[in-house]
C-alpha cells in the first residue's frame, strides 16, 4: 500500500496538480450557472451562503477525494477497490469508482454538446457575427443552431476530438501541457475582461447585482442550491479529483493545496459574474437565465459594444478553455481504468471511450431537433428529453450519491490512523474539525439537497 507512483506517471510539480484540479473545477458551472444563481437569489446574501458551503462541505470533500486518490495511486475504480481491501470492507465500495466513471462518460456526452456551442460562438464572434444584430437576429442565430442537427453534431465532434486529443497524450504531454497553457490564459483573460468592465458606466450596477446583499430573497431553496452548486462547482463526487490526486507527489501541504483550489474556483465564478452582468447592464439589457444568458443576451451586448468583436472573441475563448479543461477530467478516470485493467493502450482506450461518448452526445444533440419528442418520464415526478435527463441524472443523483459515499468511506470505513496520516492536517484541531465536517455535516447537507425535490 501507499505506492509512491501511479503507472500513468506523476505531476511534474505541485502547481501542475493545482492547475489541473482548478481546470476541472472552473467550467461552465462557474461562468453561467453561478452568476445567474447569485443574481436571482439575493446577490451578496447568496454569495455569503455559498462561501460557507464551499468551506464546510465543498473543500472538506475535496480533501477527502484527493486523499483517496493519493493513497490508492490508480484510477478511481482500482483505487476504491484497493482501499476497500485495505480497510477490510466489502468490495462493493469499488462501486464509487464505477459510478463515477459512468457518470463521467454521461456528463461528458452532454458537456461536449454544449462545449460545441461555445466553440461555434468563438468562431461567430471572431467573424464579427454579432455586430449590429437585433435581439431577434441574435436569438435566431442560437435557435437555428439548435434546430440544425448537422451543425450540432459537427461542433460536438470537434469539441470531443479536442478533449480526447489531450487525454490520449497522457499526463505529461497531454493533461499537464494543456492546463499549463489554458489555466493561466483563462485567468489572464478573465482579469483583462474584469479591468475592461471596470471602466464601463454600468460597473456599479453589475457589482450591485452580484454583491448587494438582499436577505429577503434568500430562502431554503436558495440555501440548498448554494449547497448543491458548491459541490458541483468543485467537480466532486465522480472521481475526477480522485484521479488527479493519484498523480500527485507526496507533499506536506494538502490542506493548503485544497484551499487554493477552492479559492481560485470561487474567484473565477465571482469575476465571471461581474464581467457578464456589467456588459449586460451596459447595454440596457436584462439578465436572462440559463443558456439564453450566454448565447443570446451576451452576444447581443457584444454586438452593441464598441470593440465588442474583440471582447466577445476573448470571452468565448475563455469559456472554451474552461469547458475544455473540465471535459478532460471527465474522460481521464475511465481511460485510466481501461489502461490499468483492460491492458489497452491509451490510444485504444481513448478511441473506445471517444466513440461511446460521441454516440451518446449525438443522441443529446438530436434531442434539440429530430428527437425532441422522445422523452423519459417517471410518473408525475419528471418528463425530460435525453439531454436534460442525462444532466439531471448525473448532477442531481449520481454526483451527490458519489460524494455521500466518499464521505462515509473516508469518515467511517477507512482506518482512522491512515486517514489522519494521509490528510496531512498538522494542527489537531484543524484535523478534528475536518473529520467532523466529513463525518456529519457534509453527508447531512448532501442528503438534504438530494431529498429536497421529493418534498416539493
Ligand atoms: N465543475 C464543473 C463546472 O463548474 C462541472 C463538473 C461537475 C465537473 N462535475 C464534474 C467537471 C466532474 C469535471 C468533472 O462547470
Amino acid at each position: 500500500m501507499a505506492n509512491e507512483q501511479s503507472i500513468h506517471g506523476i505531476w511534474t510539480a505541485r502547481w501542475t496538480f493545482v492547475l489541473a484540479a482548478t481546470g476541472s473545477a472552473v467550467g461552465l458551472g462557474n461562468i453561467w450557472k453561478f452568476p445567474y444563481m447569485t443574481g436571482v437569489n439575493g446577490g451578496g446574501a447568496f454569495v455569503l451562503v455559498y462561501l460557507v458551503c464551499i468551506a464546510c462541505i465543498g473543500m472538506p470533500i475535496l480533501l477527502a477525494e484527493v486523499l483517496l486518490g493519493r493513497r490508492g495511486r490508480a484510477s478511481p475504480i482500482n483505487t476504491m477497490h484497493s482501499l476497500a481491501a485495505e480497510a477490510r470492507a466489502t468490495p462493493f465500495w469499488g462501486g464509487i469508482g464505477w459510478m463515477g466513471a459512468v457518470a463521467g462518460v454521461l456528463i461528458l456526452s452532454f458537456y461536449s454538446v454544449v462545449g460545441g456551442w461555445v466553440v461555434a460562438y468563438c468562431w461567430l464572434a471572431l467573424k464579427g457575427g454579432f455586430t449590429g444584430q437585433t435581439a431577434e437576429q441574435v436569438a435566431a442565430t442560437f435557435s437555428d443552431l439548435l434546430a440544425n442537427p448537422q451543425a450540432l453534431i459537427a461542433w460536438h465532434t470537434l469539441f470531443l476530438a479536442m478533449t480526447m486529443g489531450v487525454v490520449v497524450r497522457g499526463i505529461h504531454k497531454g493533461l499537464e501541457l494543456a492546463v499549463q497553457i489554458m489555466m493561466p490564459g483563462l485567468f489572464l483573460m478573465l482579469l483583462g475582461l474584469l479591468f475592461y468592465v471596470m471602466t464601463l458606466d454600468a460597473f456599479p450596477q453589475g457589482f450591485a447585482f452580484m454583491f448587494s446583499a438582499d436577505f429577503s430573497k434568500l430562502n431554503g431553496d436558495s440555501v440548498l442550491s448554494a449547497l448543491g452548486h458548491s459541490f458541483f462547482s468543485l467537480s466532486l463526487g465522480m472521481g475526477a479529483i480522485m484521479a488527479y490526486g493519484a498523480y500527485m507527489a507526496r507533499e506536506r501541504h494538502l490542506g493548503k493545496t485544497v484551499l487554493i483550489i477552492g479559492t481560485l474556483d470561487t474567484l473565477a465564478a465571482l469575476m465571471a459574474g461581474l464581467v457578464i452582468f456589467t456588459i449586460v447592464f451596459q447595454n440596457g439589457l436584462e439578465p436572462a437565465a440559463g443558456p439564453a444568458l450566454m448565447f443570446q443576451t451576451l452576444p447581443l451586448a457584444f454586438g452593441k459594444l464598441p470593440g465588442g468583436m474583440l471582447i466577445g472573441t476573448v470571452f468565448f475563448i475563455l469559456v472554451t478553455f474552461a469547458a475544455w479543461t473540465s471535459a478532460i477530467s471527465l474522460g481521464e478516470p475511465a481511460v485510466a481504468w481501461a489502461v490499468e485493467s483492460r491492458r489497452l493502450s491509451r490510444l485504444q482506450a481513448s478511441l473506445i471511450l471517444g466513440v461511446l461518448v460521441w454516440a451518446l452526445g449525438v443522441a443529446c444533440a438530436l434531442a434539440f431537433n429530430h428527437w425532441s419528442h422522445i422523452t423519459i418520464s417517471m410518473g408525475d415526478l419528471f418528463t425530460l428529453n435525453i439531454f436534460d435527463f442525462l444532466d439531471k441524472l448525473t448532477t442531481n443523483i449520481m454526483l451527490p450519491l458519489g460524494g455521500l459515499l466518499i464521505c462515509i468511506f473516508v469518515g467511517w470505513v477507512m482506518d482512522s490512523a491512515i486517514v489522519r496520516k494521509e490528510a496531512d492536517l498538522h494542527h489537531p484541531l484543524l484535523y478534528r474539525s475536518w473529520l467532523f465536517l466529513v463525518r456529519f455535516v457534509a453527508p447531512a447537507g448532501i442528503l438534504m439537497v438530494m431529498l429536497n425535490p421529493l418534498f416539493q
